[in-house]
C-alpha cells in the first residue's frame, strides 16, 4: 500500500506557540499541514483567517492544507492562495449549484482544489466532480468542532468515492481519526487522515504520528 498522507489538524495545537508545534509535528513525520478554516455561519465556530495562513506559510514548507468551511467561498479563494495555502478545500453543501465554478476558480488560482462532503451528505451527489478535484475530503464528525467522535457510518461513504474516482484522487477523512480509526479508514481506501486532537493531545508526537502510518 501507498504511503498515507499525515496532515495535522492545528486547530487542536497550542495557538500560542504555533510555530514550535508546526515543527514538532514536522519532525515527528507530518507530511501536510490541516488549518480549519470556520466562519461562524456555516459551522458554529469561528477559527483561523487569511492573516494566519499568511503567517504560517513564512515560518514553514509544509504543504498547507486548508479546509474552509465558510460559506460564499469564492470570495475568499484568492485571498487564501495568496496567502500561501497549497490546498483549497471547500465544502459542497455550502455551493452545491456553483461547485464546479469553485473548483475551476481555486485550479485558477494554481492551488490544488479539495471538495468536502459533511456527514448527512450522499457521497453520490460529489461524483460528477471527481475527475476536476485533487481531493475529497470525507467528515467523519459533523464539522465545528476538534475531539468530537467518530462516526462510523461516515467511513462507508469512502469505497463509493473510491469506485467512481480516478486513480490519482487523494481521499482524505477528518475527524475523530485515532490509531483505530485511521484504521478502519485505511483499508477502506482513504489515503489521506487529518487528525487534531489525537495527535496533538498526545505527549509524544512521533508515537502518534507513527500509530496513524502503520
Ligand atoms: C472539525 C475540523 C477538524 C478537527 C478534527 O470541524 O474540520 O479538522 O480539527 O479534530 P479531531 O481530530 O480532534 O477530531
Ligand atoms: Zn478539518
Amino acid at each position: 500500500m501507498s504511503k498515507v498522507i499525515i496532515s495535522p489538524s492545528i486547530l487542536s495545537a497550542d495557538f500560542a506557540n504555533l510555530e514550535q508545534e508546526i515543527s514538532a509535528v514536522k519532525k515527528a513525520g507530518a507530511d501536510w499541514l490541516h488549518i480549519d478554516v470556520m466562519d461562524g455561519h456555516f459551522v458554529p465556530n469561528i477559527t483561523i483567517g487569511v492573516p494566519v495562513v499568511k503567517s504560517l506559510r513564512k515560518v514553514t514548507g509544509l504543504i498547507l492544507d486548508t479546509h474552509l468551511m465558510i460559506d460564499n467561498p469564492d470570495k475568499f479563494i484568492h485571498a487564501f492562495a495568496q496567502a500561501g495555502s497549497d490546498i483549497l478545500t471547500f465544502h459542497y453543501e455550502a455551493c452545491a449549484d456553483r461547485a464546479e465554478e469553485i473548483i475551476d476558480k481555486i485550479k485558477t488560482e494554481g492551488v490544488k482544489a479539495g471538495i468536502s462532503i459533511k456527514p448527512k451528505t450522499d457521497p453520490r451527489e460529489i461524483i460528477p466532480f471527481l475527475n476536476k478535484v485533487d481531493l475529497v475530503l470525507i467528515m467523519t464528525v459533523e464539522p465545528g468542532f476538534g475531539g468530537q467522535e467518530f462516526m462510523h457510518e461516515c467511513a462507508m461513504k469512502i469505497p463509493v468515492i473510491k469506485e467512481n474516482a480516478p486513480k490519482s484522487l487523494i481521499i482524505q477523512v477528518d475527524g475523530g481519526i485515532n490509531n483505530l480509526t485511521s484504521k478502519i479508514c485505511t483499508s477502506l481506501g482513504a489515503n489521506s487522515l487529518v487528525a487534531g486532537s489525537y495527535i496533538f493531545g498526545n505527549c509524544d508526537y512521533i508515537k502518534a504520528i507513527k500509530s496513524l502510518q502503520q
